[in-house]
Formats: C-alpha cells, sequence, structure tokens
C-alpha cells in the first residue's frame, strides 16, 4: 500500500510537532491540495448497524477488518478509523515522523492511572519509560520469581483443595494468582506461605472490584464523561478512590519501613530507595501513578490470556500430554527468560493464546497532524483503532489461522515479536514494558499447573466458547474446567 504523503512528511495546514514539521518554506506555503490522497472508505451501514445495536463490538472490528487497510467507523463527535494493514500498523506504532500519541478515548484511564505510562506522552513518557526500564529488563526478573512461586502455590493449594466441588472458573481463579504475584512483585505485600492473610485480601478485593469495574466499563467505545453522575460512573469513582487510598497507605507504610540498607525486591521498595539517592526519580505521585499503571496493565491482561490457554490445553488432550511431558521433564520452574528455551511449548502455548485472543486486540492512537497514510488522508484529531485480529488471522502470516497449534513458535524470537508478525505485546517504543515478566510468569504459571493437575473441561463449556470484547478480549461465557491432581 503506497503512502504518497506519509506521516513523516505530514502535516500541512495543521501545527505540527517540531520534529514533524515540513521546512521553511513549505511551512509558508498555502494549504496544498493534497494530491492522491483518499478519503478513507466508511463501513456500509448494514455491516456497522447490526453489531452496533448489540453491542458487540469484536463483529463491528470484525466486519471492518473486510473492509480495507483503513476503515471509517465514525463515532458521534470523532472520526474513528480502523488500521487492519500490518505496514500501516508498523508505520504508526514505529512513528518516525511523530504524528501519533495515545488516543483521547483512553483519557478516561486517567482517572484511575493518573499520568502513568498507559496514557502519558513526550517527554513525560520518556522521563517515565526510562525510569521504569531497569526494574522490568530481563536481568531484573529473577527477583520477582519468588513472588510468581508463593501465587502459584497458593492456586495450587485452591485447586487440590475444590477438587470434588464447582468446576474452576479460569479467569477467576488466574485473576487471583495473577494479582496475587503483582502486589507482592510491585508492593511487596504477601500473605503467609501457601495462604493469603487479611490485609492482602482486603487490598487485593477493593484492587479486584475496581478492575471488574473497568473491564465493564471498556464494553463500549465511548461512555458518559465521568463528571457526569449516572450509577456506573459513581461506583467507578467510590472504586477509584478506596484503591487510590489503599495505595497512599500502603507506600507510605513502607517508605517509613524502609530502612537505607535494605535491597528490596518489589518496585515500590526499589523506586523508594531510589528516590532517596536520586530527587529526580519518581515522586509519590508519581510512584503511585505508575503503580497503579502497572497493576491495571499486568493484572487482567495475563489473568485472561493464560485463562484461554489453559481453556485450550484442557480442550486437546493430546496438547495437554505434550506440555505436561515438556513440564514434567524441566528440572524445576523457569527463573528467568533464558529458562524458557527448555519450555518451548508452553512458551507457545501462551504465544499462541495472545494470537488468538490478543490482550487488548486493539490499540489506539490519536492524529496530532494532517497526513496520508497508505495513500489516505488522516486529519489532526482523527482517532486510529489498530485492529490486531486483522494481523492475527491474516493466513498470508499464520497459516490456519483459526487453529490453536502452539507447536508454530518454534524458533520464535520474542524480542522482536512485531518483525514476526505479533502484537500481541504491541510494538515500536510504546510496546509493553512488562512483557518479560509477563512471559516469566505465563510459562511458570502453565509449567506449575500442568505438572500437579491434569485438566478437562467442564460439561457446561465442552463447546468452544467465543470471546467478546470488553476492553480486553474476555470470554463470553465462563472458562469452566476440572483439575484433577495426577
Ligand atoms: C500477557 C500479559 C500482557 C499483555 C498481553 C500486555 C499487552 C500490552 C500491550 C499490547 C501494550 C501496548 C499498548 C499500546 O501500544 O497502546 C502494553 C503496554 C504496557 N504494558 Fe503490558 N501487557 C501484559 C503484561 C504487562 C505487565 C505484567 C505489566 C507490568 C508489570 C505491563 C505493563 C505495561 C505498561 C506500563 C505499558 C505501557 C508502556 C508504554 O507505553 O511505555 N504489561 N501491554
Amino acid at each position: 500500500m503506497p503512502t504518497r504523503l506519509s506521516s513523516t512528511e505530514s502535516a500541512r495546514g495543521t501545527p505540527a510537532p517540531a520534529s514533524a514539521r515540513s521546512p521553511r518554506s513549505e511551512r509558508r506555503a498555502p494549504p496544498r491540495r493534497r494530491h492522491g490522497l483518499r478519503r478513507p472508505p466508511t463501513l456500509a451501514l448494514h455491516r456497522a448497524l447490526p453489531p452496533l445495536l448489540r453491542r458487540d463490538l469484536l463483529r463491528l472490528f470484525e466486519n471492518a477488518a473486510a473492509g480495507g487497510s483503513v476503515v471509517r467507523l465514525d463515532a458521534a463527535g470523532f472520526r474513528l478509523l480502523q488500521v487492519n494493514d500490518e505496514a500501516l500498523m508498523r508505520e504508526i506504532l514505529l512513528d518516525k515522523g511523530r504524528v501519533y500519541r495515545k488516543a483521547s478515548l483512553m483519557r478516561r484511564l486517567g482517572a484511575v492511572t493518573g499520568e502513568g505510562l498507559l496514557i502519558n506522552d513526550g517527554e513525560v513518557w520518556k522521563r517515565h519509560r526510562r525510569l521504569a526500564n531497569p526494574a522490568l529488563a530481563a536481568g531484573s526478573l529473577p527477583r520477582y520469581v519468588p513472588a510468581m512461586r508463593e501465587a502459584m502455590a497458593q492456586t495450587v493449594a485452591r485447586w487440590r483443595g475444590g477438587e470434588a466441588a464447582a468446576p474452576l472458573d479460569l479467569v477467576a481463579e488466574l485473576s487471583r494468582t495473577t494479582l496475587t504475584s503483582l502486589l507482592d512483585s510491585i508492593f511487596g505485600i504477601r500473605g503467609e506461605a501457601g495462604m493469603l492473610n487479611d490485609r492482602v485480601a482486603q487490598v487485593s478485593g477493593v484492587i479486584h472490584a475496581l478492575l471488574d469495574e473497568l473491564v465493564r466499563q471498556g464494553s463500549a467505545l465511548a461512555a458518559p464523561p465521568l463528571s457526569w453522575p449516572t450509577p456506573a460512573n459513581l461506583r467507578f469513582r467510590r472504586r477509584i478512590a478506596e484503591v487510590n487510598a489503599i495505595l497512599d497507605d500502603i507506600i507510605a507504610k513502607r517508605r517509613e519501613d524502609l530502612a537505607d540498607t535494605d535491597a528490596p525486591a518489589d518496585l515500590l521498595g526499589q523506586w523508594l530507595q531510589q528516590r532517596r539517592r536520586n530527587p529526580e526519580h519518581f515522586s509519590a505521585v508519581e510512584m503511585r501513578d505508575e503503580l497503579m499503571t502497572m497493576l491495571i496493565a499486568g493484572h487482567h491482561s495475563l489473568a485472561i490470556a493464560l485463562a484461554w490457554a489453559l481453556y485450550h490445553v484442557a480442550l486437546d488432550a493430546d496438547l495437554q500430554a505434550e506440555v505436561s511431558a515438556e513440564a514434567a521433564t524441566a528440572p524445576e520452574l523457569p527463573q528467568s527468560l533464558e529458562d524458557l528455551a527448555d519450555l518451548p511449548l508452553a512458551r507457545g502455548v501462551l504465544l499462541e493464546a495472545l494470537r488468538l485472543y490478543p490482550q487488548p486486540p486493539i490499540l489506539l492512537r490519536e492524529a496530532v497532524a494532517e497526513h496520508g497514510l497508505g495513500g489516505y488522508h488522516i486529519r489532526a484529531g482523527d482517532q486510529l483503532v489498530l485492529s490486531i485480529p486483522a494481523l492475527h488471522r491474516d493466513p498470508a502470516h499464520w497459516p490456519q489461522p483459526e487453529r490453536f497449534d502452539a507447536g508454530r513458535f518454534a524458533g520464535f524470537n520474542t524480542d522482536g515479536m512485531m518483525q514476526g508478525h505479533h502484537l500481541g505485546f504491541g510494538g515500536g517504543p510504546r510496546s509493553c514494558i512488562g512483557r518479560r515478566f509477563a512471559l516469566l510468569e505465563g510459562v511458570l504459571v502453565l509449567v506449575e499447573a500442568l505438572r500437579v493437575f491434569r485438566l478437562r473441561p467442564a460439561a457446561a463449556n465442552a463447546e468452544r466458547v467465543p470471546p467478546r470484547f470488553a476492553g480486553m478480549l474476555v470470554p463470553a461465557a465462563p472458562l469452566l474446567v476440572r483439575a484433577v491432581p495426577r
């Protein structure tokens, strides 16, 4: 798809950021006719209306994916363009012309995360990312492994206890696992070995309620402004206030308890120590925003991806036998990213779950300047929806794309996933900062679950449960399995 006026030479007639501006002579020239740039086609009403009426956004995105490389799906009051072409997605994510920022549609999240990494931009983003990177680099991961193991030990104990009872709801179960591990890795709060204490249970209860609210809110692309006193908004704001109070309390206590000589493993402890030595490091408010961001970005995404992964393993006896055999031969649970080389199939299960059920399935950007993209005319303020399923289900890159095939990732390089046609962790400079953490924890959870248990789908959903869009790609019905100790 040729780009006549590429994003890097863009922005005539509309102020652009300094880095994207054209030479002086061009800037003074009157706005030119945009030779050859076309208006993106609009999705036909008969393709747009039925899913909109059913509030089935996933179907809307699917319909738009069949409509060309860039398709208009305008919502009330703003231009919304869905991008389905891999080269264009890459152009946007790499953003060499600096003509994109996080979409206004995402600003709503700011009520929860403040100016955290998921939504900030420009110099603020650069500084935050630079300060946050070291704690999530590959070399730092082993310090979080005890937290991951402990969370999984609690999961195993729970599942053993529930043997004869109701089937396990995988999303609910794995949400507890990933939240337990994140509370420990991020804040250093941990229950007694193998069990939750009251404090952890209280904190995780309140945070869960907020995160569930976020998923509910994510089911719509446009929602009433948070300032409107709708029942949903009031409930949401109450949850935010509760969680903020808890986080402020956790931060204040941790600061008090931390001795200068401590070398804490958790993110908060590391940042507090760094702030003591360097006043340029995150302030208390910035820390709160970033810790909240990590919780929001890291908790549901991993839990839901793992739930889909284990659900598919439960449905496929041959796959389960192979992954269990691989898990049984591994000397012990992985401690670092290098250890994942011994567990290619378990890693493949996680990557395949993220291919078929990307979390989130769309990435949102906003154009800050007028420019051309793939021959189409993009205006400043346009909201762009990058459709990951359009790429992940493209048979040119993924043979038999509908098939769950964990074996297709042999030799796959997780350091260059965008080059490998996989946008499960995004791409370019704004790709997921927690991807290494998620890969390590994800494989650890899969390996331990399949080492200890044999999973089978509960009779209620032996048929494939389809996904539904709720910000993330959540299951349309609970993913229920029975876990039988081996
Ligand atoms: C399976 C698990 C995960 C998935 C699928 C996932 C996916 C993603 C994706 C697709 C993005 C890019 C968003 C965009 O371009 O707009 C992203 C960004 C981000 N993720 Fe993750 N993530 C996961 C786990 C985590 C974890 C465990 C953490 C933290 C501990 C985390 C923290 C973040 C942050 C802070 C960003 C924003 C980065 C930036 O803009 O600089 N994520 N994630």
